[in-house]
């Protein structure tokens, strides 16, 4: 007889695997006794009496000590979640929509309830960034993460520039493979990585902010011409989600296309894979590499979190409860390309100054510096038409641009 008796929520890519995994792990001495799903009808691999449709069987049956919730609505999960902390429960999720948009109330009923929610599985999947972010970086060392935390949209980049298939093709393959959201625009525009890049900041800076609070677009939007542009140079594109102290106490945190050389960390990340860049102060780049979607690599790190529940492991917060909180700003000078249909899109009177302009028949296009706080307060940038995309190195020292402004002819190509 198992120790822990766990109750899980959706029979989904994740949950299946978990189911499959957990079977064969004995060590962890932990057993799923009932599966709460909206759907009896669909087949599914198990013994149909594990299945139910009704969650207070799983809610409010005191022998199960751990609910696992692996649901696809944010909005139901925060409510299957907060009533299992609230009656005594431990808590897994990886639902990163829900913990982006519902951390504050989750932090406040673990306090009262004394639960523990652990989401590891939540932000890239496999790689164990959150529970280092949380225990091992000290505030004041960390200078910044720059990570790709979408599997799917990696996939798709990647598919698209190595094996030139289509990008509906690639995404159609992302989807069979179970690595895209159900709503897969979610991946694609940004939002998927908006929110894990909300749960990242809270364990590495104790900044709580919602999705929308961050600067941020997907692919959606990239042109063939940027591609185009990234292969003449010898770059790769890549959804990059970014957080990098500015000044003291500020955090600048954004997730956007950006060009990246072959000898950046991350270019060598490819398909599903996620990766992030830690920089350190003292220990300067550090590297986590791993498989950011799937069913077997979520169910890794839901796993993980399990095994650490059964020493009573929670987190800590340690930022969050830190009396020196950092916050977030745009306060920072990006170097961008921008690529528009027409040239009179430009609006270069945004930039603090322009360094490259061209155009030919079928994209136009600038480089140039701009304030970070003008892509927050405006949206010309994720228009249909219009794709930003990082320079590398994209964080430009306002020192340099005391320097006097180099202005470059416009070229037509
Ligand atoms: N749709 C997500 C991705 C799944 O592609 O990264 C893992 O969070």
């Amino acid at each position: 007889m198992s120790n822990n008796r766990i109750g899980l929520f959706g029979f989904g890519v994740v949950g299946e695997s978990l189911y499959r995994v957990l079977q064969q792990t004995p060590s962890l001495q932990s057993e799923i006794v009932k599966v709460a799903i909206r759907h009896p009808e669909k087949k599914r691999k198990a013994p149909t009496q594990l299945f139910t449709t009704r969650a207070d069987e799983l809610l409010h049956d005191e022998s199960i000590q751990t609910i696992v919730e692996l649901i696809d609505d944010a909005e139901a999960a925060f409510e299957i979640v907060s009533t299992a902390l609230r009656n005594g429960k431990s808590v897994v999720s990886a639902n990163k929509k829900m913990i982006a948009r519902h951390l504050p109330e989750l932090l406040r009923i673990q306090k009262e309830s004394g639960g523990s929610l652990l989401y590891e599985a939540a932000a890239c999947a496999s790689i164990p960034v959150i529970r280092n972010l949380e225990e091992y970086y000290d505030n004041d060392l960390l200078q910044g993460i720059q990570g790709i935390v979408n599997g799917s949209t990696n996939y798709i980049l990647s598919k698209v520039s190595c094996e030139q298939i289509s990008f509906e093709e690639a995404l159609t393959d992302a989807q069979i493979a179970g690595f895209a959201e159900s709503d897969p625009s979610l991946d694609l525009n940004g939002t998927d990585a908006a929110n894990k890049l909300c749960i990242l900041l809270a364990h590495a800076y104790g900044i709580l902010a919602a999705p929308e609070q961050l600067s941020y677009t997907g692919i959606q939007a990239l042109h063939e011409q940027d591609a185009v542009f990234a292969r003449e140079k010898g770059w790769a594109i890549k959804l990059v989600a970014a957080a990098k102290k500015v000044t003291d106490g500020k955090v600048a945190a954004y997730v956007l296309p950006q060009f990246v050389t072959d000898r950046h960390l991350l270019h060598t990340v490819r398909d599903e894979y996620n990766g992030v860049v830690i920089e350190s102060g003292l220990a300067e780049q550090q590297f986590f590499y791993g498989k950011g979607a799937g069913g077997i690599a979520t169910a890794s790190a839901v796993l993980s979190d399990l095994s650490a529940l059964r020493y009573d492991y929670r987190y800590a917060y340690k930022k969050l409860n830190s009396h020196e909180r950092a916050v977030l700003s745009m306060d920072v000078f990006l170097r961008v390309y921008v690529s528009f249909d027409g040239l009179f899109q430009v609006p270069h009177e945004l930039f603090e100054r322009i360094e490259e302009w061209s155009s030919n028949d079928k994209r136009c296009s600038v480089v140039g510096i701009i304030h970070g706080s003008r892509l927050a307060q405006s949206d010309w940038w994720k228009q249909p038409g219009t794709s930003l995309i990082l320079y590398p190195e994209p964080v430009v020292p306002p020192e340099l641009l005391r320097k006097e402004p180099v202005e470059r002819e416009l070229v037509f190509v």
